[in-house]
């Protein structure tokens, strides 16, 4: 390549909103500046791009492709009763349906019981008061049938919002928590002690995306309330909100391949996985999450 060229990716939409595969980068060996900002141009273009790979990425690998997008999350592992941890790099959430000897978890094992919370409608990390920017996901093993990842593009919802919607939600701060979305999909009642380990965090129902300038609804299953309001009224806004950012024509639903890396931008969409039989078969996905500044 020559120097001072720009990069370009070839983009294949997958939905007429957002969404596309990119070809022309490969995440082990394009990790010039170039290349990293033609992917970020893309990201704030598509706000979900899939990266396919031959061959999955090495942990290290995944670690370091996602370091040039970032400041990254370590380490945060939430203290659940009995955990044990099979993938042993602090970057990496292990999202696989595998205890620590790799084995499929028992249905009531506490750990897939909050692990099922990602199958609600959410965006990675807006528990934290600095939130997650870019998920990396890449696919290590698929299930069969099922476990697909469902996105929604949250600056066209925001777009096709009444008027009267957008005046509303003007200045709304909503409250978010971790363990809020982990009893809503049907995890059990944290501990104390639990619970201390994730307190809850306040953010901008509405906010302008820093790469791209558009507005964007900013809610997730996480969101336990609006700042100043009694329960039952936030809770009927954002269940209409919700029920409005989650239609069919603001979905790209991804059937995943194993080798894949998908990048999302949180800042821009939803997303959730659809079940799949997690005591039949094996869903190994590894995460990795950057920030809006280190932490
Ligand atoms: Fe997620």
């Amino acid at each position: 390549m020559k120097p001072g060229i720009a990069v370009t990716l070839q983009a294949k939409k997958l939905h007429k909103l957002f969404a596309a595969e990119i070809a022309g980068i490969d995440m082990r060996s394009d990790t010039d500046a170039r290349s990293v900002a033609a992917l970020i141009a893309a990201l704030n273009d598509y706000a979900v791009c899939v990266v396919p790979h031959e061959v999955p990425l090495s942990n290290d690998e995944h670690i370091a492709f996602s370091a040039l997008l970032g400041p990254m999350e370590r380490n945060k592992v939430p203290n659940i009763a009995g955990t044990g941890q099979r993938v042993l790099h602090s970057e990496i959430v292990d999202q696989s349906n595998l205890d620590g000897d790799g084995n499929i978890y028992a249905d009531d094992d506490r750990r897939l019981m909050y692990k099922r919370a990602n199958r609600l409608w959410h965006t990675d990390m807006s528990f934290y008061d600095i939130r997650a920017t870019w998920s990396l996901l890449s696919a290590h093993m698929v299930p069969p049938e099922g476990g697909e990842t469902e996105f929604s593009d949250m600056r066209a919802v925001y777009d096709d919002l009444p008027d009267a919607m957008k005046t509303r939600l003007d200045g709304l701060v909503a409250e978010h928590s971790y363990w809020h979305s982990r009893v809503l999909g049907g995890g059990p009642e944290p501990s104390a002690a639990e619970r201390a380990t994730r307190p809850l965090a306040r953010h901008r129902l509405v906010h302008k995306h820093p790469g791209s300038g558009r507005k964007v609804l900013y809610i997730a299953s996480h969101v336990s309330g609006i700042v100043g309001w009694p329960d039952d009224e936030a809770k009927g806004l954002l269940a209409e909100l919700m029920g409005l950012a989650t239609q069919p024509p603001y979905i790209y639903s991804h059937v995943w391949s194993v080798g894949e890396v998908l990048i999302w931008d949180n800042l821009a969409t939803m997303h959730r996985a659809t079940p799949f039989d997690d005591q039949q078969f094996v869903r190994d996905m590894r995460r990795t999450t950057c920030r809006e500044r280190a932490p």
